[in-house]
C-alpha cells in the first residue's frame, strides 16, 4: 500500500467528471487500498479517486470513531438510486479544501448501487454521517466540491483563500530549493 498525494483546490482535475471502471480488478483493488491508507493517514472519513489524480469512479470511506473497529467501505461506480425527503445538516470539510468547513444540507438517507471490492454489484442503504460522506464523495466523481453547494459569494471567498495559501506554500518550497 502507498500514501498518495492529495490534490488541493483549486485544481482543474477536481472539476472533471470521472470515468466508470469496467471491473474491480487487481488494479482497482490496489487503488482502493492506497486510497484507504491515504485517507486514514490524512486523517479523513472519505476520499474519492479524483482527489488523488485518478479520474475513475472509485470512493472509500470509514466513519467509525477512533475507539471503534475500522469499518472501511470501498465502492466503484456508486450511484444514488434513492433519497429520503428528510434532510441532515452537517459541517462538511474536505481533504482537498483543508481547514475550510461549511454546513451543507443533504438527504439523511440514501440507497446506493455500487460494485464492491470483489466485483459484485450491490445495493445498500446508508443514513446519517455515512450518507452525508458518501454523497460528498460521489459528488467528487462528477467534479462537484462541497463549496459548489454554497452561494457563489461564499464559494469565491473560500477558493480565493485556498489559492493564496497554495501560492504561499509554492513560494516557501521555492525558497528552500
Ligand atoms: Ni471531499
Amino acid at each position: 500500500m502507498a500514501i498518495l498525494p492529495i490534490l488541493i483546490a483549486p485544481d482543474r482535475r477536481l472539476k472533471k467528471v470521472s470515468t466508470a471502471v469496467t471491473a474491480v480488478d487487481d488494479d482497482v483493488r490496489r487503488l482502493m487500498e492506497d486510497m484507504l491508507e491515504t485517507m486514514y493517514a490524512a486523517p479523513g472519513i472519505g476520499l474519492s479517486a479524483p482527489q488523488v489524480g485518478r479520474l475513475q469512479r472509485v470512493i472509500v470511506a470509514d466513519v467509525a470513531r477512533h475507539d471503534e473497529e475500522p469499518q472501511p467501505v470501498r465502492m466503484a461506480n456508486p450511484e444514488i438510486i434513492g433519497t429520503s425527503d428528510e434532510m441532515l445538516t452537517y459541517d462538511e470539510g474536505c481533504l482537498s479544501l483543508p481547514e475550510h468547513y461549511a454546513e451543507i444540507d443533504r438527504p439523511d438517507r440514501v440507497r446506493i448501487s455500487y460494485i464492491d471490492h470483489s466485483n459484485c454489484r450491490r445495493e445498500e442503504d446508508f443514513h446519517g454521517i455515512m450518507a452525508t460522506c458518501l454523497q460528498h464523495e460521489i459528488d467528487h466523481l462528477d467534479g462537484i466540491l462541497f463549496v459548489d453547494h454554497l452561494s457563489a459569494v461564499r464559494r469565491g471567498i473560500i477558493l480565493r483563500k485556498l489559492k493564496k495559501e497554495k501560492r504561499a506554500r509554492a513560494s516557501k518550497v521555492g525558497a528552500h530549493a
